[in-house]
């Protein structure tokens, strides 16, 4: 009786094992599936196509906006892992005043030591983006003002 009771159950339980095959497919399927990594829709990296080109224009290296003189790929490559390039761009300083723009960055920004590299950054910044240099368009002299109908 107990053999013949058995024989049910297994009978049932091979049933329903089937049953859920056919159902839901083999689930161990997916677990031995060779996944490949897609790096493309990481939500905090952005996607490649939508970095700027590298380039120089009229002088001008893009995107970081500097202007193409010795030393430029050191600047580029340092001051502008934590901030636009812009913020160095539209500052003029002598060459104490960026030194002391460093000093402060690095004590309070946590910009790194440059080791000699900081010379170079320096005579590039001082001779690049000095004080006469305009940063900006210089103010109206005297416009021409017209009337608004
Ligand atoms: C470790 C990060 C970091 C690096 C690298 C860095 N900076 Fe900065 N910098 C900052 C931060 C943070 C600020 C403040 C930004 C703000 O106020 O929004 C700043 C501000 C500035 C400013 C504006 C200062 C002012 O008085 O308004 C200038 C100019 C500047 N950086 C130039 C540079 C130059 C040149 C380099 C390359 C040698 C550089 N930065 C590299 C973090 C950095």
């Amino acid at each position: 009786m107990g053999l013949l009771l058995f024989s049910i159950k297994l009978l049932f339980l091979t049933c329903c094992g089937l049953f859920f095959f056919l159902l839901f497919g083999n689930p161990f399927e997916k677990a031995f599936e060779k996944r490949e990594l897609d790096l493309s829709n990481l939500g905090y990296y952005p996607p490649v196509e939508n970095y700027e080109e590298e380039r120089i224009e009229k002088g001008i290296h893009y995107p970081s906006g500097l202007i193409v003189a010795e030393g430029y790929e050191i600047v580029n490559a340092t001051c502008t892992a934590c901030h636009s390039g812009k913020l160095v761009t539209q500052n003029r300083a002598t060459y104490q005043g960026w030194k002391d723009m460093l000093t402060w960055m690095q004590e309070t920004q946590g910009l790194w030591d440059m080791g000699g590299n900081e010379e170079i950054i320096l005579q590039y910044l001082a001779k690049n983006y000095a004080p006469e240099a305009k940063g900006r368009r210089i103010n109206l002299e005297s416009p021409d003002w017209y009337k608004l109908d």
